[in-house]
């Protein structure tokens, strides 16, 4: 088993940068959760891919030719050294000498002059290096994404750009029918954690610093669960009443299916996700609340799988998309992210809605979420559906958040903190 942090590190960038592996799917091996080392492991990861472009100017400096594919993981050790030498505040001879270190566990003694000679230069010439960096990965974010952006959102993406190369706040979920929120910031106060009410949500509090849950106040006893705010809106906008069914179709890891039953009493929920590994994390949470669900497995969209033919009173759709606002939380978006991406995910997401819209009650109502900044896969969807769907009035969302348009709302990215998201609530009329 692999023990050495910055060796764990370099894996798991090799992993998502050549391997095209999700981030959280990497760091969710046992051998990063068990290890001692975890936060700082993390924080190498994710600072890596924040600052991917700026890391990769300096890397193209220093080296006088790329290295082998081969030898890719000597490329991603000095990325962990560069990291450190930039980022963290670890004295500079022991972020050298540790980096040096691991050429030796990868049995390529070879490249140890390689690595101490690169780390030294850039600490020979970091400030020249670190200017000419900056200055030609002004966005950080890549073309295609950056038109897009630029497109859609002529007076805020420079906004956009900055909120999402910044690390983004640690943001809890109160259950609020067991505790006001004004009594659990006082226990966290008397914890000497700093957080403060989030405006205009009922149930959002922002720590100062992120914190393991497992110092927050019974986080174990599913007080409190870690949510963005943007993303507790959905919960409320649902607005479920007492012993009404309700779909959460594609659920997992099920953040929005512990907060929907945390909103109204007996509720029949059914959450439906085609990923069972994911649906495993939604028993997980739901157990932790103390809340049931039935979990379903299957592709939401193929409803003769799964559907009993009982139809719902409400719907929430979080579908599957870009994740463009939440680019801040997950770095490694801006690699595994491709421009052809978004025309696929458009389909998908249309073929899901005109699915499920047959099992939603008369009277009943479905919110469509995505956590993408993009047009494409928010307004002009639910516009696309309108010109084919009769029965459907578009309600309007009263908020004090985000940008009303004119179907739904959007929150762009670091909007008041929040990451970027948008919901459109329909209701199926005669
Ligand atoms: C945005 S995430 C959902 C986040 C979740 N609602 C939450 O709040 O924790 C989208 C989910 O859609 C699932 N998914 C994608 N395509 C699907 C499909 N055809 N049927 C069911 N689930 C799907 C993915 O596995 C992923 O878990």
């Amino acid at each position: 088993m692999l023990t050495n942090p910055r060796l764990i590190a370099t894996h798991a960038l090799r992993r998502v940068i050549y391997q095209s592996e999700s981030l959280s799917d990497v760091l969710s091996d046992s051998s990063i959760q068990d290890c001692d080392e975890k936060a700082f492991i993390q924080d190498i990861c994710f600072g890596n891919l924040r600052y991917f472009e700026i890391i990769n100017v300096i890397l193209k400096e220093l080296l006088t030719k790329p290295l082998k594919n081969k030898d890719k993981d000597i490329e991603c050790l000095l990325r962990v050294g560069l990291y450190q030498l930039i980022y963290q505040r670890i004295p500079n001879h022991a972020a050298v000498n540790e980096t040096v270190s691991v050429t030796k566990i990868l049995k390529k003694k070879w490249s140890r002059g390689l690595v101490n000679g690169v780390l030294r230069s850039f600490l020979r010439d970091q400030d020249k290096l670190l200017a000419k960096a900056n200055q030609q990965t002004k966005s950080a974010l890549p073309p295609w994404l950056l038109q897009r952006i630029k497109k859609a959102w002529l007076n805020d993406w420079q906004d956009i750009v900055i909120a999402s190369n910044q690390k983004a706040p640690m943001t809890l979920r109160l259950n609020i029918n067991q505790i006001d929120r004004q009594s659990y910031l006082d226990r966290l106060n008397a914890k000497d954690i700093a957080a403060i009410p989030v405006q205009y949500s009922q149930t959002a509090i922002q720590l100062a610093q992120a914190r393991d849950v497992y110092d927050l106040p019974e986080f174990e006893n599913g007080l409190v669960s870690v949510q963005d705010a943007a993303a507790q809106y959905a919960g409320q906008i649902l607005g479920c009443k007492t012993g009404m069914r309700v779909l959460d179709a594609c659920a997992a890891p099920g953040g929005k299916t512990g907060h929907i039953l945390e909103t109204a009493e007996q509720l029949d929920v059914t959450a439906v996700d085609n990923k069972q590994q994911r649906l495993k994390r939604v028993d997980e949470n739901l157990q932790r609340l103390k809340q049931q669900a039935n979990c379903i497995c299957a592709d939401v969209a193929d409803t003769d799988l799964w559907w009993n033919q009982n139809p719902f009173d409400r719907i929430l759709l979080d579908a599957p998309c870009s994740a463009t606002g939440v680019i801040r939380r997950h770095p490694d978006i801006k690699l595994l992210r491709k421009d052809s991406d978004i025309a696929n995910l458009q389909q998908l997401q249309q073929h899901i809605l005109r699915s499920l819209w047959p099992l939603l009650k008369i009277g009943g109502r479905l919110l469509y979420a995505t956590c993408s900044i993009l047009p494409e896969e928010n307004e002009q969807q639910i516009a696309a559906f309108l010109v084919e769907q009769k029965d459907v009035k578009v309600c309007s969302i009263e908020a004090q958040w985000g940008i009303p348009l004119q179907y739904g709302r959007q929150i762009l990215s670091g909007q008041e903190s929040m990451d970027g998201f948008y919901y459109a609530l329909l209701e199926k009329i005669e």
